[in-house]
């Protein structure tokens, strides 16, 4: 990459690597200014490729020395390579490398760096080159012997992948550790750790009878908060082989904590390595978000070690071979870990909401991809939404065709075919559809492979006409997919919708389909393969309303074409529970939208507000499924459904609904706080957790309606529930009705939770985010956030910390950052440079919150533009965010 241009990467010029490396001895001498790396890597040619020079990555090292089987040899370096033009003739020859890095100056959090005061690594995508010259492709596997020597009082705790085989002392108050793994493995899958740590420690038995350690390896002083860590991963552990079949494979398998880092968590082999916010919980500092966060990540790493490390990827644009496949596996152990069908169906929504949120903006905007993605930049601004939560999408859909069994089968024949292999996104689809022959994936597998081909989201148009004299109910579904940044056309896609046909009085009608001896069942899933399709029910009695797209069935947007009536029967009645909130967002959204356009009241009508009081006051209901029901589509849901977007105009309009249903509801949010206040002992269950959301939110709406009416009962209320809580979830909860609501309570409130909390970095982060989200009011909001960036305790070097200000204000409250006066993006673009200047990985990620900023409305737009034009100006701009400025202004 050269300075001002962005050079691609191709899927299409992927060539099989010319050279192998078979096994690699590495060895450390950590100092954090100067740590020296010797690397001894036993090479082979690859007997297909052409004669051709060696070249090894290399990025930001001082070579030291190079010798190839003993004797020197010469090299150069170009293009970031380090270049050997006659190596050894032979098969197979050793090079060893002697190099230093330096790991106190590595604040991109990307190779080896230092962190409070130990060593960490981090090698995905393209961080080994960091630490030494090596083929740092995923494609070239080896097997690692690593030797790691450091000072023992400063770095007790000596980590990396593997078994460790030999430690012991050395002279000057140093030590060493030896560590073996017998798995080869790709160089993203190394790890190391050096610090001063302790660890909580468990055995397991796996169903063959072998005992396993379990280590989650913390600061002092923070083991009580790894319990629910460690449980997560027993729990992981017995999923997986209960599941899939496939069991730990490992003696020892260790989970490290470290501050500074850039994503949530890295499944290095053996060795995973977490950001803190994924490990660390205990009641008093971690909301019950925080608890399903830590289970779901501390699964998702866990279950990359068969879906990624022992099947990897064979380049970069695979990458959704083990993202999106282990994204799958992780929501459905979540989902099996809630219980009952009511809990499945609130995860299922939160995955879809989250989808709808991150992936479909993407999809429509100028970082458009697909699953797999044809070209890059940088390989780290992929690790996106699209590849991660639409390809896990991609694998729920084969999972959808083939049934359960079926999926399951085809997991295992994956696996029998590619165990310690590098493929790619067509041999997992292969497999799943050879192990079912026939099966409705099988039959059309390469249509359905376009999912991973085509960018854009899909939209599904449905139309039903009912024929009373016949008694016949004819289903027509349409596809369309608009083009996308170098796709201007698309092929259709094949679709499953999942559908049932309710009657007028809410009950499930049987589904025969012309054709049909008799109904097959009450909800069915309907292929749509083609532009346009119909479908012919009968035996129907009365025109029903179609449920379609039930659980969410595929990626797509649906235009269902039904009334408001029609919608209401499905919230009160649909036996699909994705569907009946659907049905309340729905009919939410509509509303929204015209009053943002100013084609309607910016108000709800009261049947609906009388259909979420019903959904409210429901005896049978489950606490956390009112929840999600109650609230309204957010701000930036709305603005995806917008030709152009007025910020603030939707802010007003949805900040007017809600405060109509803190008034009109004003009773039934009374009833909810009381009833479902728990005097329970703290357990992060489903059950719980819904109840302490609906009572959260009720306390929210109450201290909205006082703001307003003036009566101070409730702030007061919830100042006190917020000093007497027990619980963070609780505590949280209060404080933010109180910030939220600009009560006058809210000031004492945040000065008591940082004097309660100074010490503790998780839940300061909580408390700039939650004041840097709170709703606009007349410019207070921003200009908080701008004084909190001179706060002593806030930084923009952890990447939490700058998350919790800078992504809550950009991402999280448009109101409040999208300025008629501009100062929002100009904000924006100081942030990005410093933050550039650091951390680029960091800092593309925050560029990335004005993809959408050609939907908005002027002023915004022009200012956008500009603002963004001034970020890609800068001279010594990183590739990272100048892959993302460009495409935005393209
Ligand atoms: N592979 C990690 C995961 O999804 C994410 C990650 C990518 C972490 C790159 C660090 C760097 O589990
Ligand atoms: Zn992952």
């Amino acid at each position: 990459m050269r300075e001002g241009t962005v050079t691609l990467v191709r899927r299409e010029d992927y060539l099989a690597p010319a050279y192998r490396i078979r096994s690699v001895e590495l060895c450390f001498d950590l100092e954090p200014a100067k740590t020296l790396v010797s690397s001894k890597l036993a090479i082979e040619r690859n007997p297909q490729a052409a004669p051709q020079p060696l070249r090894l990555h290399g990025e930001g090292l001082t070579l030291l020395r190079v010798l190839a089987n003993g004797e020197s040899v010469s090299f150069r370096h170009e293009d970031g390579q380090l270049v050997i033009d006659h190596p050894p003739a032979d098969e197979s020859f050793t090079l060893e490398i002697r190099n230093s890095c330096c790991p106190e100056k590595n604040t991109e959090l990307s190779g080896l760096y230092t962190s409070g005061s130990g060593f960490f690594t981090q090698c995905e995508a393209e961080g080994f080159r960091r630490i030494t010259y090596f083929l740092d492709r995923p494609d070239v596997m080896a097997v690692y012997t690593v030797t790691l020597r450091a000072d023992k009082a400063k770095y007790p705790v000596l980590l990396s992948n593997g078994n460790l085989v030999e430690q012991g002392e050395l002279p000057g108050g140093r030590h060493f550790a030896k560590w073996h793994d017998p798995f080869p493995k790709p160089s993203y899958l190394f790890a190391l750790v050096a610090a001063d740590l302790v660890a909580r420690e468990q055995k397991i038995r796996t169903r063959s009878g072998k005992e396993h350690l379990l280590q989650v390896f913390v600061r002092r002083g923070d083991l009580d908060k790894t319990e629910h860590a460690m449980n997560s991963l027993v729990a992981s552990v017995v999923w997986d082989e209960a599941r899939f079949k496939l069991p730990l494979d490992l003696e020892r398998f260790m989970i490290v904590a470290v501050e500074d880092f850039n994503m949530g968590a890295m499944e290095n082999k053996g060795l995973n390595i977490f950001n803190t916010k994924f490990v660390l919980a205990s009641p008093a500092t971690a909301t019950d978000v925080d608890f399903f966060g830590v289970e779901s990540v501390v699964a998702h790493e866990y279950f990359h070690n068969w879906t990624g490390n022992r099947i990897t990827c064979r380049d970069w644009f695979q990458l959704s071979l083990k993202e999106g496949l282990t994204v799958y596996r992780d929501q459905e152990f979540s989902m099996d870990m809630s219980g009952g069908a009511s809990a499945r169906a609130v995860r299922r929504i939160e995955d879809v909401r989250q989808l709808r949120a991150a992936q479909f903006p993407e999809d429509a905007g100028p970082m458009a991809h697909p699953v797999r993605p044809d070209s890059y930049a940088e390989i780290n601004n992929f690790y996106t939404a699209t590849v991660y939560d639409k390809g896990a999408e991609v694998v729920r859909m084969m999972a959808t065709l083939v049934g359960r069994e079926g999926f399951a089968n085809g997991m295992s024949l994956y696996f029998e075919r590619h165990d310690g292999q590098a493929v790619t996104c067509d041999d997992f689809a292969q497999a799943i559809a050879d192990a079912n022959p026939g099966s409705a994936l099988s039959v059309r597998l390469d249509a359905f492979k376009r999912w991973y081909a085509q960018a854009g989201t899909p939209t599904v148009t449905a139309r039903g006409t009912y024929d009373a004299e016949n008694r016949r109910y004819t289903l027509t579904l349409e596809q369309f997919c608009g083009p996308s940044p170098g796709q201007p056309f698309k092929f259709p896609f094949v679709i499953p919708v999942a559908m049932g046909l309710v009657a007028q009085d809410g009950s499930s009608l049987p589904l025969q389909l012309a054709g049909e001896e008799a109904p097959g069942g009450t909800s069915r899933v309907l292929v749509l393969e083609h532009p346009q399709q119909q479908w012919v029910f009968e035996n129907v009695d009365a025109a029903p309303v179609p449920s379609l797209l039930r659980g969410f069935s595929a990626p797509v947007n649906l235009d269902d074409g039904l009334s408001d009536a029609e919608r209401m029967v499905l919230l009160a009645h649909d036996s699909d529970a994705f569907n009946r909130w659907e049905s309340a967002q729905k009919l939410a959204l509509s509303r929204l939208c015209a009053a943002a356009q100013g084609l309607g009241p910016a108000a709800l009508d009261a049947p609906l507000v009388e259909a979420l009081r019903a959904v409210l006051r429901h005896p049978a209901l489950d606490a956390s499924f009112k929840e999600l029901v109650l609230q309204l589509p957010s701000e930036g849901y709305v603005a995806e459904h917008l030709p152009v977007v007025d910020p603030q105009r939707v802010h007003e309009v949805r900040e007017a609904m809600r405060a109509q249903l803190a008034e009109q509801l004003h009773a039934d949010w009374i009833e909810a706080f009381e009833r479902n206040a728990t005097n329970e002992a703290y357990a992060p269950t489903v059950a719980q957790a819904g109840k302490r959301a609906l009572v959260n939110m009720a306390l929210s709406m109450l201290c909205l309606q006082s703001q307003r009416s003036g009566d101070p009962v409730w702030p007061g209320r919830a100042y006190q529930r917020f000093k007497d809580a027990t619980n963070m979830t609780e505590r949280l909860g209060a404080l933010s009705a109180l910030v939220e609501s600009h009560a006058g309570l809210a000031e004492p409130a945040l000065s008591r939770f940082h004097e309660l909390f100074k010490d503790d970095a998780l839940v300061l982060d909580k408390w700039f985010a939650l004041q840097a989200r709170a709703p606009e009011l007349d410019g207070r909001v921003f200009a908080r956030v701008k004084a909190l960036l001179k706060h002593p305790d806030f930084s923009l070097r952890n990447p939490n910390r700058a998350r919790s200000l800078l992504f809550s204000l950009t991402m999280f409250n448009p109101a409040a950052f999208h300025r008629a006066d501009a100062a929002g993006y100009v904000f924006w673009a100081d942030r990005v440079m410093d933050i550039d200047a650091m951390n680029p990985q960091l800092a593309a990620r925050l560029a990335r919150v004005m993809d959408r900023w050609r939907k908005l409305a002027e002023p915004y737009r022009g200012a956008a533009r500009e603002a963004i034009a001034r970020v890609a100006a800068k001279p010594d701009l990183s590739g990272d965010v100048r892959e993302i400025v460009t495409r935005a202004l393209a």
